[in-house]
């Protein structure tokens, strides 16, 4: 990461009045919790088979392998805390109105205390395979008693995680205030995602078509967004600790 693109990144946000972080796996990297696709951090689908444990196809053949996956994911958020990466997009708060847009189904940006948060592929909660009761909260994994499957309390039906699957639609709500958010902010800053997978990977394209600038974080340098106007290769919590918001 050169100097200049550190002081153009913080020229950038310093001028920006509403800003968009849209994040991926590598933003939560440094908290200990596996990346889906980048080798130095877990690769969790070269180790797993997507197929079986994130598809309704999957989820129908086998509820229980599916439950106990994101169980597990569920054990390693629990014990994580929120890295310098979470709290630093916590603090620019104060210098700017910010919309977390993750594709994170983790909470470490809430609790880093970040107020406005869009889940576009979901959380960690049960919801109902039929109707539309979702759990209130996250129950705890260690609360799930697997030897009885989740099941609705409203319709009996089975519960799945309330995370967007392959093939699925991405949850309407979540899209309409990232695409709100995504149309008005003067800044996107993108942190810690390979950008594959679609509809999320192409909506900061919306920022780019308006001729805002976009800002690139990411360990691999061939993962940068590929139309940002700076690019800040390295980890995220080092990168953005570097850039420092206080006027002197
Ligand atoms: P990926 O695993 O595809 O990409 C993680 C990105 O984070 C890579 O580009 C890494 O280089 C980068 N990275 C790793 N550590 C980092 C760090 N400390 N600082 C900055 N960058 C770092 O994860 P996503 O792009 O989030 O979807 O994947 C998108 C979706 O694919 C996920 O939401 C998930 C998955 O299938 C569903 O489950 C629906």
């Amino acid at each position: 990461m050169t100097t200049n693109a550190l002081e153009s990144a913080t020229r950038l946000i310093k001028e920006a009045t509403d800003i968009v972080v849209f994040t991926g796996a590598g933003v939560s990297a440094e908290s200990g919790i596996s990346t889906f696709r980048d080798p130095a951090t877990g690769a969790l689908w070269s180790k797993f088979d997507p197929e079986k444990l994130v598809t309704m196809n999957g989820f129908d053949e086998n509820p229980r392998l599916v439950w106990e996956w994101h169980d597990m994911l569920h054990e390693k958020v629990t014990v994580a805390e929120p890295n310098q990466a979470h709290k630093w997009i916590a603090e620019l708060e104060k210098h700017a109105d910010v919309t977390v847009v993750t594709q994170n189904v983790d909470d470490l940006h809430e609790r880093a205390g970040s107020t406005k948060v869009v889940h576009l592929h979901g959380d960690l909660r049960a919801r109902c395979t039929i109707c539309s009761w979702r759990e209130p909260k996250v129950t705890a994994w260690q609360a799930r008693d697997l030897s009885l499957l989740p099941w609705c309390p409203e319709c009996n039906a089975p519960a799945r995680p309330n995370s967007t699957w392959f093939g699925e639609l991405l949850p309407e709500r979540a899209v309409i205030q990232a695409k709100e958010a995504l149309g008005w902010c003067d800044l996107c800053l993108i942190v810690g995602t390979s950008a594959q997978v679609y509809p999320a990977a192409e909506m900061p394209m919306a920022v780019v078509k308006r001729g805002m600038p976009v800002i690139s974080v990411n360990t691999r340098a061939e993962d940068h967004f590929f139309k940002s106007s700076v690019n800040l290769t390295g980890k995220a919590g080092e990168v953005l600790a570097g850039i420092t918001l206080e006027t002197s």
